[in-house]
């Protein structure tokens, strides 16, 4: 009795708490002070669901009012942080930026292995981005636990690039996605290594140049 108790408060925990990206300040966080009370995501930290329906950003590019929080210049270094506690092992994350309001994400930085195991991760805003409004998202896929895709995307205004929306989409690799009703999935303990990781790449739990990418979807 007392041991179901604890593995169903275990359960509980688990279910309730995952990570969330903190800054920038993702649409409807509840971290960013103007986000209306009415609007706040109080699961801002759960997975994206398994069938896909609320991919990309939960769901959250049409019905919420557009807003940038931050401004980038290219060519600088700047970084991301995260917030809470259940890290699920680590796993491998994304950072990406999207001009076409979600239709396609493309990678500016990944960090295979060990992610997020650490609260803030840097990053450098390429020099050949586009200049003007952009989606600026963060994927993750969990080591442990059920397979799940996680993205908080935030609203964000660049200037000092170099590039264009075409030349950055063609530069630039287009996310991972996996296990959200696509036909791909990532593997339980298994560090998901991208096959297309960008130039920027963070490395981390024994993910090496070299590891070959995993999992093989077409
Ligand atoms: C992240 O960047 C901000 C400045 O933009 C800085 O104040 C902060 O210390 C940085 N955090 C880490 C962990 O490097
Ligand atoms: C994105 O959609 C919003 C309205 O939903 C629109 O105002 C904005 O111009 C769009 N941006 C791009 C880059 O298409």
């Amino acid at each position: 009795m007392i041991m179901k108790a604890a593995v169903s408060l275990l359960a509980i925990r688990l279910a309730s708490a995952h990570i969330e990206m903190n800054w920038p300040y993702p649409l409807r966080s509840k971290y960013d002070p103007d986000t209306p009370t009415s609007l706040i995501d109080y699961s801002m930290t759960d997975p994206l669901k398994s069938d896909g329906s609320n991919f990309p950003c939960k769901g959250y590019i049409s019905n919420t009012p557009w807003r940038s929080v931050t401004s980038y210049m290219a060519g600088q270094k700047y970084n991301i942080s995260l917030a809470g506690s259940a890290t699920h092992g680590g796993g491998s994350c994304q950072l990406s930026l999207s001009y076409d309001n979600g239709t396609s994400f493309h990678v500016i930085e990944s960090m295979e292995g060990g992610c997020p195991l650490e609260s803030s991760y840097d990053f450098n805003m390429p020099s050949d981005v586009a200049n003007g409004d952009a989606l600026f998202a963060w994927t993750w896929f969990n080591y442990e636990g059920n397979r799940e895709m996680y993205m908080n995307c935030a609203d964000v205004t660049i200037s000092g690039g170099q590039g264009t929306a075409d030349s950055f989409e063609s530069a630039y690799p287009e996310i991972f996605v996996a296990n959200v009703g696509n036909g791909c999935q990532t593997i339980e303990m298994q560090e998901t290594v991208f096959a297309h990781p960008g130039n920027q790449v963070i490395y981390g739990s024994g993910v090496t140049s070299s590891s070959p990418p995993s999992p093989s979807c077409a």
